[in-house]
């Protein structure tokens, strides 16, 4: 759905605020923060005495999109220029001053506030849209954002996908270039029924204190969902209208999968579009804040995948008074303790995303101790210093060792029926996360040839993966492995060389949102004027994993503030007292409209 210029002049200035009810006002007490991606830092920090000061390297002039430069031609970890939209610098500025009078705020606290109120938690045990009544209350979601967004509901088209999917799309002028796409979801994880009592502001409340906006769903992902729209509704309401396409796709299940939402989305993009059809792709993940001593923005470029590994034994059943030596929940019982023998190597590559981050916190970061920056800078060229960097970070933070490898995790287990008789089957669920530079084939493997030792042990017929791999003169049952699930690791997106210009318009962006807002008085432990920006990799998936086809420059970061208890600015967590910062949340629109008028100025290699 397109525009003609016309539409330009019809367009009108958003109705702030849209109510005369304001939210209410009460006392808050401080939490920690979301799930940042900053573990290893956070980690390595602890380990680490507190170094030196080291000046920061200069802040970095404004350029326009059409320049987008990097920051003093350093080689490690290069930093793109603020970047400030050229051809619509009038509207940007437009928007950066209403960011700032109270109409906005009070319309922008009001909007979020509506969505929170509205409980659409997602259940792990849901049971196909249409057919559980839990998913209705979407609809009423549905029926708000029509409420709260008039000038989204009149110029874009919106299409219902899978009942509760929304898919918006607004048409640019130019067909020619690739859209955008813009990512977010309206359920939340379930409240758990005993903490309600240690949630300050009840957790559909949607309440705000004068500082936080409170309730689940208020940080993930409701913030990134409305904060879009506002952006958008800005925009619109200042006469914009976009050349490029941008479509916005909002799931209803993420945190069950996202099967039902975005599974069903992103099909119909795919036969709209087809591959490779869109300049970028943005969703809910990183966040900005504190790594020593220096602001760093992490944008998620790449995901681990995941697999569940059934395994199950059988063998002869019968009375348990005449009983073999291994029942099969025995044999089981010795695959399980074999398996956790025997963890997945855990390097430090160079290739990984961990280890371009760790070179961007060397290089940045203020007050990390001198001697792991050194450490960090050697081990780009010496092989020596990479080995020891690695078992440094991995006694220093066990969790690093997860990060930078594939894990294995016995979740379930499941075997036996009555107290005399032997079990004739039993099973265990592994559950891997996949080392995102390893592969599901490299995993079965690793399983397969680790196993079956147990089979030849037993005299066990073994099939792992669908194959014959061994069978036993002396047969007492089968063994067998097979993948429930299976979720390959994402593409990396390209943060340098060729193919990273997305990238660095996102970087720029990020840049170019920072220093627009004065932060000096924000609850920070000192004073620090530039952002810089990092490659991250999450701990965990979004909704993106259902796109990857749609774009190589998928970027998983929403400008969230993440807590810490140096500086109160709240993020959120899937725990109690959930909430978000108005100054954040107001950055956050900040962030999007930034991007989105740079994403217009952006031209592919
Ligand atoms: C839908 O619900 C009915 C009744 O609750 C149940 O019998 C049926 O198996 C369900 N269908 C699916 C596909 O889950
Ligand atoms: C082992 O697997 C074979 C082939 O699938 C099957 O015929 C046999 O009954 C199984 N034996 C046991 C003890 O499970
Ligand atoms: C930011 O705010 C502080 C305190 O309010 C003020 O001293 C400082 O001059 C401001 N900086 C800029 C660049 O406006
Ligand atoms: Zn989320």
């Amino acid at each position: 759905m397109g525009f003609d210029t016309k539409d330009k002049a019809t367009a009108q200035q958003p109705p702030y605020p849209l109510h005369n009810d304001p939210p209410r006002f009460r006392k808050i007490s401080r939490y920690i923060g979301s799930l940042s991606l900053a573990l290893i830092a956070a980690s390595v920090a602890y380990y680490f005495c507190p170094g030196r000061l080291l000046a920061h390297p200069a802040v970095a002039s404004e350029h326009t999109a059409q320049g987008q430069h990097l920051r003093g031609g350093d080689p490690v970890c290069p930093q793109a220029d603020a970047l400030v939209p050229g051809v619509n610098h009038d509207v940007w500025l437009t928007l950066g001053e209403a960011l700032s009078t109270q109409g906005f705020q009070d319309h922008a606290v009001y909007a979020i506030s509506g969505a929170v109120q509205i409980k659409g938690e997602s259940f792990i045990d849901m049971g196909p849209v249409g057919n559980d009544s839990r998913w209705e209350v979407h609809a009423a979601m549905h029926e708000y954002l029509v409420r709260a967004f008039p000038l989204i509901n009149k110029f874009l088209k919106r299409e219902i996908v899978n009942t509760y999917g929304l898919l918006y799309t607004w048409g640019g002028s130019d067909p020619s270039l690739k859209p955008l796409l813009m990512l977010a979801h309206m359920d939340t994880v379930p409240v758990d029924e005993d903490t309600l009592r240690e949630w300050t502001h009840p957790p559909w409340s949607g309440d705000f204190d004068g500082t936080y906006i409170w309730g689940r769903g208020s940080a993930d992902d409701k913030s990134g969902m409305i904060g879009t729209m506002l952006a958008i509704e800005m925009l619109i309401g200042r006469g914009f209208f976009p050349t490029r396409t941008v479509i916005l796709a909002f799931g209803f299940d993420e945190e069950i999968g996202g099967v039902q939402g975005a599974g069903h989305i992103s099909p119909v993009l795919q036969q709209r579009y087809g591959p490779n059809s869109f300049a970028a792709i943005l969703d809910e993940g990183g966040s900005f804040g504190e790594e020593y001593g220096s602001i760093f923005a992490s944008p998620g470029v790449a995901e681990k995948g995941s697999m569940n590994v059934r395994m199950e034994i059988t063998g002869a059943g019968g009375h348990s008074s005449v009983p073999p030596a291994h029942t099969s929940i025995g044999k089981l019982a010795a695959a399980i303790v074999k398996l956790e023998d025997s963890p997945f190597e855990a390097h430090l590559l160079r290739e990984s995303v961990i280890y371009r981050r760790l070179l961007c916190l060397a290089q940045y970061g203020a007050d990390m101790d001198p001697m792991l920056r050194q450490k960090i800078k050697d081990s780009m060229t010496s092989d020596q210093s990479l080995l020891e960097l690695e078992g440094i970070l991995f006694s220093a933070a066990p969790v690093v060792k997860t990060l930078v490898s594939t894990t294995q995790s016995v979740n379930i287990v499941q075997g036996g029926f009555a107290q005399n008789a032997l079990p004739e089957r039993a099973s265990a669920i592994v559950n891997h996360r996949i080392d995102s530079l390893s592969s599901s084939a490299a995993v079965k493997a690793r399983d397969a040839s680790t196993l079956e030792e147990i089979a030849r042990r037993f005299n066990l017929n073994y099939h792992p993966f669908g194959t014959a791999n061994y069978h036993s003169a002396a047969f007492t049952g089968n063994f067998s492995l097979v993948a429930t699930t299976l979720l390959e690791p994402s593409p990396i997106s390209p943060t340098e060389g060729v193919g990273a210009g997305a990238y660095h318009v996102l970087s720029g962006s990020i840049v170019a949102a920072y220093n627009a807002y004065n932060w000096t008085n924000s609850g920070r432990s000192k004073e620090v004027d530039t952002i810089f920006v990092t490659p991250a990799l999450p701990s965990g998936n979004t909704d993106t994993r259902f796109y990857w086809d749609l774009s190589s420059n998928i970027f998983r970061y929403n400008h969230d503030n993440f807590g810490s208890p140096e500086h109160p600015l709240g993020g959120g967590v899937h725990s109690v007292n959930e909430r978000l910062h108005v100054r954040v949340f107001l950055e956050m629109v900040r962030f999007y409209f930034t991007y989105i008028l740079n994403m217009q100025e952006y031209h592919e290699a």
